[in-house]
This record gives structure tokens, sequence and C-alpha cells, in this order.
């Protein structure tokens, strides 16, 4: 209703194809506007300024746009790349303490999947005014940007950007968003993490040492829903694909990489990752 909203006060406004849609805020808005941009007359400009973490390392970058059904998030949208995304970093440190954190966890994800210094960094949990966050911020937009660049439709490498996000959305969704997306996320990902570790993927040093730094930022590593809710959730997620689900799996830390699974393998691999500690 929010997106026919916006796409209203678009006419009313007189927008045209040469119009530029501003999106200032976090990942919801981003998406919405983004959207918005993206189909607005098959199309307007769209600049993203991110005001959370969350958007700043994540959501603004990679052109991925969208709005939710009932039935889950962001089922509808549209790749559209932005014109330029700007992040004032300033912004981050008037943020309430659990959206700082709520970011962490995707800023924790770009050292898992791809770069294990970026890891140790983290591994001494950032706080809001942190002399290291421009840093970080840059670091994870880097990682981000060259994956989209390689893939920018997900048919390959942009896949390890969800890691932990199968389990995670599965977790945001039967919470009714009461667990805000990167709590989800955290416990996606040290829950994909010990899955991995059992299944001989990575080691169990490397398992703990996920979770361990999670836990640092007072995020989750585990959740109270049970395999078959999860699994349930899974199936009308985006990384389904007929009778595969494709995840990302970490090998070690600095190295996540894209498995389509058969859904019993991934039934057994919910078993595993719900066997949590
Ligand atoms: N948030 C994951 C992606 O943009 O691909």
């Amino acid at each position: 209703a929010t997106y026919g909203a916006c796409l209203e006060a678009m006419c009313d406004a007189g927008a045209t194809r040469s119009t530029m849609v501003v999106a200032l805020g976090g990942g919801v808005v981003g998406d919405l506007a983004g959207f918005a941009a993206a189909t607005y007359m098959r199309g307007c400009r769209c600049v993203q300024i991110p005001t959370s973490l969350l958007a700043c390392i994540d959501s603004s970058v990679g052109g991925k746009t969208a709005v939710d059904l009932p039935a889950g998030k962001n089922l509808v949208g549209a790749f559209f790349q932005p014109s330029g995304v700007l992040v004032d970093t300033a912004t981050i440190d008037t943020l309430p303490a659990h959206f700082f954190t709520d970011g962490c966890a995707e800023a924790i994800k770009y050292g898992i999947i791809a770069d294990a210094r970026l890891f140790d960094v983290l591994a001494t949990p950032l706080v809001q005014g942190d002399a290291r966050l421009g840093d970080v911020i840059k670091r994870c937009v880097e990682i981000k940007r060259d994956m989209v660049n390689a893939d920018e439709y997900e048919h390959g490498v942009r896949k390890l950007l969800n890691y932990g996000h199968t389990i995670g959305h599965g977790i945001e969704k039967e919470s009714h968003f009461a667990i805000t997306h990167g709590f989800g996320v955290a416990s996606g990902m040290a829950m994909t993490a010990h899955a991995c570790a059992r299944l001989g993927l990575c080691s169990a040093d490397d398992a703990s040492r996920i979770a361990q730094v999670i836990r640092a930022y007072g995020l989750p590593t585990s959740c109270d829903f049970g395999r078959d809710v999860l699994y349930r959730a899974a199936l009308s997620d985006k990384k389904r694909s007929g009778q595969n689900i494709s995840l990302a799996l970490v090998h070690a830390i600095g190295d996540a990489r894209v498995t389509e699974m058969p859904l019993d393998d991934f039934g057994r691999f919910l078993d595993f990752a719900c066997m949590t500690h």
C-alpha cells in the first residue's frame, strides 16, 4: 500500500522520467524508494542516502529493490542500480544502539564470507563513534561492489551475500518481524557455521569462533524456532528453485562457497543447524 501511495505522490508532484528519487533512510526506505524509482514510468533515477549501518554496508549498494508481500519479505522487486550512494558515517553515531548492533551482524558476514582480516578486526566489537567505522564500512562496500560487479543478477558469487540469510529470513518472518534483520541473520550465520562444522566443511574451531564474535556484539547465535518451522519458511524464500535451495556455506573464516542443495539434504542441514551447542 505504501508503494502505491509513493507512486500516486510522484504523479501528484508531477514527477517525470528525468525526476531523481532520493532514498533517505534505512533498508526499508531504500528498497521501497528504489523500487518506486525502478517502476515509475518504467524507471527514473534514484540516489541512495542510507542512514542505518545495515543500509550503508548492504542494502543501499548493488541495486536490489523490493517490497514485501504478506507471504514473505522482498518477494516483489527489481534489480535497479542507484545513480549514486552517499554514506555519511556521522549518521551512524545517532542510531539507537539496537540498530547499530543490527548492522554489525552484516559487517561480520563480510568477514566470514570473504575477508578473514576484516573478521579479526571485528573480533574486537565495534562501538558507536568507533574510529574504525569508516574503514569497516569502506571494506564491506568494496567486497559487495566486487561481488555485484561480477554477478549483478545473482546467478553465482553474489549468493555468498546471503550467508546466514535463509535461516535468518525464516526467523524474521516467524517472529512477525519483531526480530530485526541483523539479529535474525546473526542466528542464521552461527547456526549455519555450526552445521558446516558438523558436516566437516569447516573446523569446529572456526564455527565456535564465529559464534563467539557474534555473541560479543550481544547478537544471538541460536533461535527459538524449530527445524520444521525454519524448513517451511525457507521453502517460500527466493533462494529456492524447484527442488533445490542455494546456500552459502562456510569452509573457513573468509572462505564461503555457494552450494545448490537438494531439499532433502537441506532438511538434514537444518537438523544440524538446530542442534545448538
Ligand atoms: N543483500 C544481499 C544482496 O544485495 O545481494
